[in-house]
C-alpha cells in the first residue's frame, strides 16, 4: 500500500549576516528605537546585500532542510517555492533546483504574499496525498528590502530578509492534521507592491504599457483589524478540521508581522504565552519566509520536539490567511 499520509522530516533556514538596528533607521526616517519596538517588537533586521540574491538564501535553506530529513537532494520529486520576490520574474525555484542539484524534481514559484508557506505546505500535501509525489522540498524566501520605499517610515521599519525550507515527505501516519485557506480580493487594496505602467506606442495604434513594480504600501491599521479576527477564526476552523481543541496545541507558530498582532491572536484563542513561539526582534517581518525561520530555529533550539502539535497561520497581501495543524517530525 502506498503511503499517502505527510510528515514534515526536516526544516532549515538562513538569513544575510548583515544586520539593520532600529537605531540605525533614525538616520534614514524620523523615527525611534522606542516607537518601533513598542508598536511593533521589532529591533532589528536583516538586510541582503547585492552580492546576495533570492537564490542564494533558499538554497541555503534548502540544504539544511534536507539534511535534517536524511533524503538526497536527487531523490525530491517536487520544489515549491514561495515568494513575492524572486530574482527572475519567469520565477527562482528552476534556479535553486539547479543549484541543489535536484536533478528529478519539478520546480516552479508560488505567491501568495505572507501567506505563501502554508499556501505551499497545502499545496504540498495535496500531491503527497494524491501519491503524485513522495518527497517535496518547500521553501518560503524574500527579499522585500528590494521594494521598501526606505523614505516612508509607516513601512520601511516592519521589513526584513531571510529563507526557511521544510522537507514533506509521504508516510504511513499523516502528521497535517487540519487546514483552511481564504482569499478575499475585495480588500486587495490594504497591501500592495503594485506594476505601474507607463504607456509607450509602439506603432501608431499600438501601445504596450512598461513600467516598474512600486515601493510596498500599506494601510496598516486595516492590516492589524483584519490579521487580529481572520487569523484566529481560521485557526479555530484548522483546529476543528483537526478534531483538536485549543489546549492541545504545544506551539503557536504564527507569520512574523507584529508581536502585537502575535499577543492578540493568542490571547483571543487562549494560548499562553510560553507557547508563541517569537523570533520577529531579531528579523522583522520576513514575509514568506518568516513562517519556517521561526520554526527551524525553535526545532534547533530544541523548543520543538518531535510529536510535538503546531498550530501555525500565515496572513497578508491579497488578502490571503490560511492555517494548518501539524505534528512535528516522522
Ligand atoms: N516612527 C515614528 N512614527 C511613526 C512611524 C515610525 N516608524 N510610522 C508611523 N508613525 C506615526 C504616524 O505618522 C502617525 O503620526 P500622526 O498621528 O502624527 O499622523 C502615528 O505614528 C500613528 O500612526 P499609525 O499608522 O496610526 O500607527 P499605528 O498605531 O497603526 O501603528 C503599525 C502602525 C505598527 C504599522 C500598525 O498599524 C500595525 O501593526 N499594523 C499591522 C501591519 C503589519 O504588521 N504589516 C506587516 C505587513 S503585512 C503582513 O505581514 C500581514
Amino acid at each position: 500500500m502506498q503511503n499517502l499520509g505527510i510528515a514534515i522530516t526536516g526544516s532549515g533556514s538562513a538569513t544575510p549576516a548583515t544586520s539593520l538596528h532600529n537605531q540605525r533607521l533614525t538616520e534614514l526616517v524620523e523615527t525611534s528605537d522606542e516607537w518601533i519596538t513598542t508598536r511593533t517588537g521589532i529591533r532589528q533586521r536583516r538586510l541582503a546585500q547585492p552580492t546576495e540574491s533570492l537564490k542564494s538564501l533558499a538554497s541555503e535553506a534548502s540544504r539544511q532542510a534536507i539534511a535534517a530529513s536524511g533524503i538526497k537532494a536527487e531523490e525530491i520529486d517536487l520544489i515549491l517555492l514561495a515568494t513575492s520576490t524572486p530574482d527572475d520574474l519567469f520565477g527562482s525555484a528552476c534556479q535553486i533546483q539547479a543549484e541543489l542539484g535536484a536533478i528529478r524534481a519539478v520546480a516552479f514559484d508560488l505567491t501568495a504574499a505572507c501567506s505563501g508557506f502554508i499556501f505551499g505546505l497545502v499545496t504540498a500535501a495535496q500531491y503527497i496525498r494524491t501519491g503524485v509525489y513522495q518527497n517535496v522540498l518547500l521553501i518560503g524566501a524574500d527579499i522585500l528590502s528590494r521594494w521598501v520605499d526606505w523614505q516612508d517610515r509607516r513601512t520601511c521599519v516592519l521589513f526584513g530578509d531571510g529563507a526557511g525550507a521544510v522537507v514533506l515527505q509521504a508516510s504511513k501516519c499523516d502528521r497535517l492534521l487540519g487546514f483552511a485557506l481564504k482569499s478575499d480580493g475585495t480588500q486587495n487594496g490594504c497591501l500592495n507592491l503594485p506594476y505601474q505602467a507607463t504607456p509607450r506606442e509602439l506603432l501608431p495604434g499600438v501601445k504596450v504599457a512598461q513600467g516598474t513594480y512600486q515601493p510596498i504600501d500599506m494601510n496598516g491599521k486595516e492590516v492589524y483589524r483584519f490579521a487580529a479576527q481572520k487569523v484566529p477564526e481560521i485557526i479555530d476552523k484548522a483546529l476543528f478540521q483537526a478534531n483538536l481543541s485549543v489546549d492541545q496545541i504545544d506551539w503557536l507558530v504564527l507569520h512574523q508581522a507584529n508581536q502585537r498582532i502575535l499577543d492578540t491572536v493568542a490571547q483571543r484563542l487562549n494560548i499562553p504565552e510560553h507557547k508563541v513561539i517569537s523570533n520577529l526582534a531579531h528579523y522583522g517581518n520576513t514575509s514568506a519566509a518568516s513562517i519556517p525561520l521561526a520554526l527551524d530555529e525553535a526545532v534547533r533550539q530544541g523548543k520543538i520536539k518531535p510529536n510535538d502539535i503546531i498550530a501555525t497561520s500565515g496572513f497578508g497581501a491579497g488578502l490571503t490567511w490560511g492555517a494548518a495543524i501539524f505534528q512535528w517530525g516522522r
